[in-house]
């Protein structure tokens, strides 16, 4: 798998950001027993960091794994604001609500098992940001399904923009410089939902390099 940043520079970038409080570290130290991909620190205090400046009252996650992402989202959000977790995995769903719980963080949380496709269905009103990090291939559909609940100013981020364990970076990188490769169906995934949020006039899109990369489209009419 590529490296998105150089290791040093990784060092730096997590040295100078916030510390992640002794929750998220010990969740730091679960995923990396477990081999769990969560967004790590990095992309985990840019993520709270967008849902402050978005003034964040909703957020929608695609994908919530035990929490993680989700715990740093918590920490933007205002005493009446509120974050759907998805998760398909019961376990890891479990996880997510006795982390969340720890935090201080579980009455604004909502916690929904089972396709988080199905759950954006059920939920009307806007979100202010929405994070998408659950099966590549169907980013697409979650952008379809919750775009016409984010209001002008509002966020989706999509995490592993540049790289994971199943994504094949160097066809990655020749589709989004308009070529036509051999791809897998994550690959494929990740670079149809590049293609669809950059052709959208109402989003303003930009990759960061951080973690396996995120993109971020910004509501902009
Ligand atoms: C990369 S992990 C999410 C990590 C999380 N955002 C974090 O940073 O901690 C992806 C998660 O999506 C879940 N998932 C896969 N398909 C899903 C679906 N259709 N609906 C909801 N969750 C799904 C997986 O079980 C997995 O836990």
């Amino acid at each position: 798998m590529v490296d998105v940043l150089a290791s040093d520079i990784e060092r730096f970038v997590r040295a100078v950001g916030p510390d992640p409080d002794d929750v998220l570290a010990e969740m730091d130290d679960y995923a990396e027993s477990e081999g769990f991909p969560h967004v790590g620190p990095e992309v985990g205090a840019t993520l709270r960091l967008l849902a402050r400046l978005a003034d964040a009252e909703r957020i929608f996650e695609f994908g919530s794994g035990f929490g993680y992402s989700a715990y740093w989202f918590a920490q933007a959000l205002p005493d009446d604001g509120e974050i759907v977790l998805t998760e398909v995995d019961d376990d890891e769903l479990e996880h997510a609500r006795e982390y969340m719980a720890r935090g201080g963080y579980d009455d604004l949380a909502r916690y929904e098992l089972g396709d988080a496709l199905e759950t954006i269905a059920e939920y009307d009103g806007q979100f202010d940001v929405v994070l998408i990090d659950h099966q590549k291939h169907r980013y697409v559909d979650a952008f379809e399904a919750v775009r016409d609940q984010i209001p002008v100013g509002g966020l989706v981020v999509a995490d592993n923009a540049i790289t994971a364990g199943i994504i094949e970076f160097d066809a990655l990188l020749e589709r989004v410089e308009g070529g036509d490769p051999e791809q897998n169906d994550h690959t494929a995934g990740i670079g149809d939902y590049l293609e669809r949020v950059t052709d959208d006039p109402a989003f303003e899109t930009t990759v960061l390099p951080l973690g396996e990369g995120i993109a971020i489209s910004y509501r902009v009419a």
